[in-house]
């Protein structure tokens, strides 16, 4: 894996040593109340390290799962959050930002790279991901992508069980819409 990198962002290849930066932003009600249940709560002292040891880094090895730290340029040493690709049936991508760096375009900027990555690097045909009806900014950001809802059911996330819609986008049409002048977010 390579370092990716945005206008604004570089997306650096995790790495076990960055548990230390995500165990001090992640562990925050308003990052992880929807996210999958998965994510123990409260968060344990080790959880960070724990997660990257022994789920990320194995499937990124196995060639599973891609996942990058945010940085951005102007303060590289500083983790902001993180962005990962999965391969799976219908969940293949996750992402969370630290509150201070959210609100000003960052994720939407870094879903363009990892998106286009997801397809015109791995080559997959299509990128399906559930969300919590509730969460308005990741709705959103596959809104802009030009994604649509495929399915609608319930799930469990850290703050409970809530109505969930699956988001679809094809290679064709993540394509089409990349060709289209004026529809992409600002990336390189
Ligand atoms: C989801 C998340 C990564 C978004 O990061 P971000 O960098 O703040 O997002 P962006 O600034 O790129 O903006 C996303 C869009 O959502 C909108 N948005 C943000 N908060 C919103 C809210 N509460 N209600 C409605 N829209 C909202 C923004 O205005 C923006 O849309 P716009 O470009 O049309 O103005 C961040 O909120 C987060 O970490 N949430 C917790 C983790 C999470 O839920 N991950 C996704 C699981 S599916």
């Amino acid at each position: 894996m390579k370092t990716l990198e945005t206008s604004r962002l570089w997306l650096r290849p995790l790495e076990l040593g960055d548990a230390r930066q995500t165990q001090i932003l992640f562990p925050q009600w308003e990052i992880v109340r929807f996210l999958t249940n998965s994510v123990p709560w409260p968060y344990p002292p080790d959880g960070a390290l724990t997660y990257y040891r022994n789920v990320a880094l194995p499937a990124m090895s196995r060639g599973d799962a891609w996942h990058w730290t945010l940085r951005l340029k102007a303060n590289p040493d500083q983790l902001i959050g993180s962005i990962a690709l999965m391969r799976s049936a219908d969940e293949n991508r996750g992402f969370w930002l630290g509150i201070p760096w959210q609100g000003q375009g960052l994720m939407s900027e870094a879903c363009e790279t990892v998106t286009d990555f997801w397809f015109n690097v791995l080559g997959f045909p299509a990128l399906r991901v559930p969300k919590a009806t509730l969460n308005l900014a990741s709705r959103r950001i596959s809104e802009k992508q030009g994604m649509r809802v495929i399915a609608k059911m319930e799930r469990s996330y850290v703050s409970g069980r809530f109505p969930a819609e699956l988001w679809e986008i094809t290679a064709e049409e993540w394509n089409r819409r990349k060709d289209a002048p004026g529809t992409r977010a600002e990336t390189l």
